[in-house]
């Protein structure tokens, strides 16, 4: 955005670096563009300052050098054309020289098809930055790798910088997580402790409310003590579960464990549902969602909250009889008047499930990325960008 101000695009040739990995059906069908539409901005921005734009993308983890249809981000280029409302041309084998006039976009082929792509060659990543006289780093969700189109392109070109979006999503992060509005609450949850485990380590330093749902909370269960049955958890991790919850109270802040629970004898969307107080979870029940008294509960913290920030379902919410708990909760993100933020490929299917895309303060296009940056670290995207800037 500063060069367009500054007047340093007009008929540079352009480098996007987008992630544009978005689900697809098994006929190539895209069954979600949040991405898609979330890379527009950036696009636009540089046509209209009259550059010649090259837009790429990795699209799933192909093997290099082996081309397959399904590797192909020909669906995308036509959802770009229709979101742009101009043709996208897709172009193959690129590496070598990309025409493109000042005022078009090019979509360059998935670059991981490029050998050398995932272990950032030298060489690869040299030829990627003659393409162009401007690089930007406009893909959050890719902002956790540093492979030849992220990170090396961003050390030899002429120029590199953060597109809109990669800005957007790390300023939504620091207003949530380095001057929040407090009461900070953070939402962990999802199946597996040992997944998010140092998420919840760095979150335990700083956050005033350390909310655990789905696996995650079966195993803080345990840690407090209480019977779990069958439920999915991780017992190894409950002494890692312990120190958590010892960091939280020794600042003061708290780990609320369920009171009651949702539980079924079968992991089905049929199992008969069953509510019960978090002390008598039977031997043979599976606990499928928190009960809605913990629901309750957690929505008042949520209401009174400055600041949340929301990863994971608390429950099974795929199945309807165990998706109150995360409805209840996204409905209490929502109404809150707390700064929101929410990442993470569960957490969107539950704000899309319940409609609330609108009330949430931002909801990020990053997955890994997201959580990478819960974790505390500095992604390579925003130290190599950090590097050039300096
Ligand atoms: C994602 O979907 O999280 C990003 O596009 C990164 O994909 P990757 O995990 O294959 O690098």
């Amino acid at each position: 955005e500063d060069l367009v101000r500054e007047g340093r695009i007009a008929g540079k040739r352009v480098f996007i670096r987008a992630d544009l990995n978005v689900p697809q059906d098994d006929a190539g069908h895209i069954t979600e563009d949040t991405r898609i539409r979330a890379s527009v901005p950036c696009i636009r921005l540089a046509l209209d300052a009259g550059a010649a734009v090259m837009v790429t993308s990795h699209l799933g983890r192909p093997t290099e050098g082996e081309f397959k249809p399904a590797d192909s981000l020909a669906p995308v280029a036509k959802r770009l054309a229709e979101l742009l409302g101009r043709p996208v041309e897709l172009r193959s084998n690129w590496v070598g020289g990309v025409q493109v006039a000042p005022g078009q976009v090019v979509l360059l082929e998935n670059c991981r098809l490029n050998k050398g792509e995932k272990k950032n060659d030298e060489a690869l990543a040299r030829k990627l930055a003659a393409l162009c006289d401007v690089f930007v780093h406009d893909a959050f969700g890719t902002a956790h790798r540093a492979e030849a189109s992220t990170y090396g392109i961003a050390a030899f070109a002429p120029v590199a910088c953060a597109g809109p979006l990669l800005a957007a999503e790390i300023d939504a992060i620091n207003t949530a997580l380095a001057k929040p509005k407090r009461p900070l609450v953070a939402i962990v949850a999802g199946s597996k402790v040992s997944t998010k485990l140092s998420i919840l380590e760095a979150l335990a330093k700083n956050v005033d409310q350390l909310i655990v749902g789905g696996g995650i909370a079966n195993t803080f269960m345990l840690a407090a003590g209480l019977p779990i049955g069958k439920s999915l958890a991780e017992p190894d991790l409950v002494p890692a579960a312990k120190a958590v919850i010892a960091a939280m109270q020794a600042r003061g802040a708290a780990v609320p464990i369920p009171v009651d629970v949702v539980t079924g004898k079968r992991f089905a969307a049929d199992a008969e549902a069953t509510v019960k107080p978090a002390a008598e979870v039977a031997a043979d029940d599976l606990i499928l969602d928190i009960g809605p008294q913990t629901a309750a509960q957690l929505a008042a913290q949520l209401k009174a909250a400055g600041t949340i920030v929301w990863n994971g379902p608390m429950g099974v919410f795929e199945f309807e009889a165990f998706s109150h708990g995360t409805e209840v909760v996204a409905r209490a993100i929502a109404a809150s008047s707390a700064f929101s933020i929410a990442g993470g490929g569960d957490t969107l299917a539950a704000i899309a499930k319940y409609g609330i895309e609108k009330d949430v303060g931002y909801i990020s296009t990053g997955g890994g990325a997201f959580l990478e940056v819960l974790e505390g670290k500095t992604l390579p995207a925003f130290e190599i960008l950090g590097r050039r800037a300096a």
